[in-house]
C-alpha cells in the first residue's frame, strides 16, 4: 500500500519505519527541514534503540519529505502522528492535528482513509470526519479512523512490531478493511470498535498505568512509615494475575510526554462534561508530591542546600531515551539551584537536552565519578544500567559525605550497607 505519515516524531517515525519494514511504501512528512534532511541521510533525530537501523534498512520503501501535497495526493492511507501538546489548563492543543487535516482536505485526489494515531480527546475523530467531508477540495471519499498508539519510548520499535493489540475505531466496514490491509502483515490481535471508544481506550490505558504507579508510590510511602518493604509487597501483589507484575516499581513518580499530559487531559475532558474523575485527580496529586520526596528526605539529613555540592545521576524521564520532558530530575534540580546548591549532573544521553534548560547553571560531567567527586550528597533519578552497575564503594571513596538518595531503588540495601554509604531509597526497610 502507499501510506503517508504526517509527523516524524517518536510515534510517526517509528510507525513509518515499521510499516516500511512490513512491505508498505511509506512517505513520512514533517515541517522541520533539518529533521527531514537528517533522515534522508539515514540518521535518526531522536535516540531510540533500533530505529536508525530500521530506517536505513528500508531506505527503498521509506522516504522523508516536507512536501505534504506530493505525499498525500495519491496515498491509500494517511496516518496522522503529529504532537498534541498540553495547554496551561490541562486541555489538549490540537493545532497540529487540524493543520494536517487541512492539508489533507486540500490535497487528496483519490479515496483514502485517514488514521489518527496522535492522542486526541474523545470526539476529535468525529469532528475531523465532518470537517474533512465538508471542506475537501476534490470529490473523493475520505474516511477517518481512530488508531491509537501504545509504544513506549526506549522500546518503541519492538512495541510497534510486536504490539499487544491494534486498536481500530471505525465507522464503516470499508475503513476496517483498509486498515486491516495496513496491519495484517504484523499478525497482531485486533480490537475493532467505534471511533470514540478507540479514542477512550488510549486515554483509559495510559491513565490506568499512571494510577498503578501512583498507587504503588502511595503504598511505598506507607511502607516506610510502618517499616514494611515495597519490593516484597509489589512482588507479592504482582503474582496475582488480576494485578500483574508490571508498573509496580515504586520511585519518584512518572514523567515523560504522555502520563502527565494524558492524566490532566482526561480530567479536563471529564470536567467539561460535568464529571469529576476523583481517582485520576488523586494520582496526579500523589505524583506531584512524589517527585520531590527525596529532596524532603535529604533536608532531614543536611538542613538546607545552600553551598552544598550536589551530584545528580540520571536526567531523562526513564532509561533508554534522551527525552527529558516532565522528568522528575528537572523539578529536583530547580529546587537545588533555587536553594543555592552547586549541582553537577551526569546522564549518558540526556545532557544536551538539559543544557537547553539550565545552561551554565549546572556542571555537566562526562562520568559518574566526576559528578560525585567531593559531593556532599548524590541523587539518582533515572535507573540507567551504568548507574545500577556502578561500584558502590566508589561513592564512599569519592564523595565528601557518602549520602546517596536513590529515587529508583537501583541498589540492594545490604550492598549499600557493606559499601559504607548512607543510602535512602523509596519504600524500603532501613
Ligand atoms: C507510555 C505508555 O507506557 C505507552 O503505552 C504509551 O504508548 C505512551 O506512554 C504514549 O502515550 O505515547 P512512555 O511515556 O514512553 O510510555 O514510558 P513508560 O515506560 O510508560 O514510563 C512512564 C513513566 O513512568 C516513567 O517516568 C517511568 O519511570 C515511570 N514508571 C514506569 C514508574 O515510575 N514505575 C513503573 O513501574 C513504571
Amino acid at each position: 500500500m502507499d501510506i503517508a505519515v504526517a509527523g516524524a516524531g517518536y510515534v510517526g517515525l517509528v510507525t513509518a519505519a515499521c510499516l516500511a519494514e512490513k512491505g508498505h511504501r511509506v512517505a513520512c512528512v514533517d515541517v522541520d527541514i533539518e529533521k527531514v534532511m537528517l533522515l534522508q541521510r539515514g540518521m535518526s533525530p531522536i535516540y531510540e534503540p533500533g530505529l536508525e537501523e530500521l530506517v536505513r534498512k528500508n531506505r527503498e520503501r521509506l522516504r522523508f519529505t516536507t512536501d505534504y501535497a506530493a505525499a498525500y495526493r495519491r496515498a491509500d492511507v494517511i496516518i496522522i502522528a503529529v504532537g498534541t501538546p498540553e495547554e496551561r489548563d490541562g486541555s489538549v492543543n490540537l493545532r497540529y492535528v487540524w493543520e494536517a487535516a487541512k492539508q489533507i482536505a486540500r490535497t487528496v485526489e483519490k479515496d483514502c482513509v485517514v488514521a489518527v494515531k496522535s492522542t486526541v480527546p474523545v470526539g476529535t475523530g468525529d469532528e475531523l470526519a465532518r470537517w474533512i467531508a465538508e471542506y475537501r477540495k476534490h470529490p473523493v471519499h475520505i474516511e477517518v479512523v481512530a488508531n491509537p498508539e501504545f509504544l513506549s519510548q526506549g522500546t518503541a520499535v519492538n512495541d510497534t512490531l510486536y504490539a499487544s493489540r491494534i486498536v481500530l475505531g471505525v465507522e464503516s466496514p470499508h475503513a476496517e478493511k483498509v486498515m486491516r490491509e495496513v496491519y495484517d502483515p504484523f499478525a497482531l490481535p485486533y480490537v475493532v470498535t467505534d471511533r470514540k471508544s478507540a479514542e477512550m481506550i488510549k486515554y483509559a490505558s495510559n491513565v490506568f498505568l499512571a494510577l498503578k504507579i501512583s498507587y504503588i508510590n502511595d503504598i511505598a510511602n506507607l511502607c516506610e512509615i510502618v517499616d514494611a518493604d515495597i519490593e516484597a509487597v509489589a512482588e507479592g501483589m504482582g503474582m496475582d494475575p488480576r494485578i500483574g507484575p508490571r508498573f509496580l516499581r515504586a520511585g519518584i513518580g512518572y514523567g515523560g510526554s504522555c502520563f502527565p499530559k494524558d492524566t490532566k487531559a482526561l480530567c479536563h475532558l471529564a470536567s467539561r462534561c460535568g464529571y469529576e474523575l476523583k481517582t485520576v485527580r488523586a494520582a496526579i496529586d500523589v505524583n506531584e508530591k512524589q517527585k520531590l520526596k527525596l529532596i524532603e528526605k535529604a533536608r532531614t539529613y543536611i538542613g538546607d542546600f545552600h553551598g552544598r555540592e550536589a551530584a545528580v545521576l540520571g536526567l531523562t524521564f526513564k532509561p533508554g531515551t534522551d527525552d527529558i520532558r516532565e522528568a522528575p530530575a528537572l523539578a529536583n534540580i530547580a529546587v537545588l539551584l533555587e536553594e543555592g546548591a552547586n549541582v553537577k549532573v551526569w546522564d549518558p544521553v540526556g545532557m544536551d537536552n538539559v543544557k537547553r534548560i539550565f545552561a551554565e547553571n549546572l556542571t555537566y560531567c562526562a562520568t559518574i565519578e566526576e559528578a560525585i567527586a567531593n559531593a556532599d550528597l548524590c541523587f539518582i533519578f533515572t535507573e540507567w544500567p551504568e548507574i545500577r552497575q556502578f561500584d558502590l564503594c566508589q561513592y564512599a571513596a569519592l564523595m565528601k559525605t557518602p549520602l546517596v538518595f536513590d529515587g529508583r531503588n537501583c541498589y540492594d540495601l545490604e550492598s549499600a550497607r557493606k559499601a559504607g554509604i548512607l543510602y535512602e531509597s523509596i519504600g524500603r526497610k532501613q
